[in-house]
């Protein structure tokens, strides 16, 4: 069973291996984060980060569990909560050998959950890379439409990339 939960200190360890095991599978679609994001200690900073973020009320951050194993994380980020514009936008990352089992499909509706129903958010984006089929999939499986071409909008492996641009409205938002 597929679930999300608060990432924890804890995680660093499992999460740097699983970085390492799949390192050439994830890096044309990450930033570089630098040889930091492979070790326990660089992703427990990591995680210290994201507990400032949550503090903040501009970020949460979720590891995926596949039956209690973690198995990738899920962000809800820039996270605005304003009378005008109430937005967030979703990353994840499945590790390789987790993948193609619907697993980021399944977390990307948990999250949109936690987004619309407890954040009580309008919208939700997310951005891909135009190539990055398998996460457009896993977005559209999840209601959200294209809405553009961010030229240039991140900085991937290393380089700053042209994105997709898609989104996905909250029926319940008043
Ligand atoms: C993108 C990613 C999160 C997908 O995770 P996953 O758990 O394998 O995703 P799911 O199994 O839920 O769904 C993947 C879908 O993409 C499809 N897919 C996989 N590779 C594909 C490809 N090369 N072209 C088109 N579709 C592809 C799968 O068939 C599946 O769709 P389907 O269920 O309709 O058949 C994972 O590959 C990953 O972590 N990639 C590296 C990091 C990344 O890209 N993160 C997202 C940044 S926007």
């Amino acid at each position: 069973m597929i679930t999300i939960r608060p990432i924890a200190l804890k995680d660093a360890e499992p999460i740097a291996a699983l970085r390492r095991d799949g390192r050439d599978y994830l890096a044309p679609w990450e930033p570089d984060r630098g040889e930091a994001a492979f070790t326990t200690a660089g992703v427990r900073t990591e995680i210290e980060a994201a507990f400032a973020r949550a503090d903040a009320g501009i970020g949460l951050t979720y590891a995926i569990e596949d039956d209690g194993r973690v198995v990738g994380q899920i962000f809800l980020n820039s996270i605005v909560r304003g009378p005008y514009f109430r937005s967030c936008s979703v990353g994840y990352w499945v590790a390789k050998a987790a993948a193609g089992r619907g697993v980021a499909t399944e977390a990307v509706r948990l999250a949109k959950g936690i987004a619309f129903d407890v954040l009580g958010l309008h919208r939700v984006q997310a951005e891909t890379l135009i190539d990055n089929h398998a996460s457009q999939r896993v977005l559209q499986r999840n209601g959200f439409e294209p809405i553009g071409m961010a030229p240039a909008y991140l900085k991937i492996a290393g380089r700053w990339q042209d994105h997709l641009l898609f989104q996905v409205l909250n029926p319940e938002a008043d």
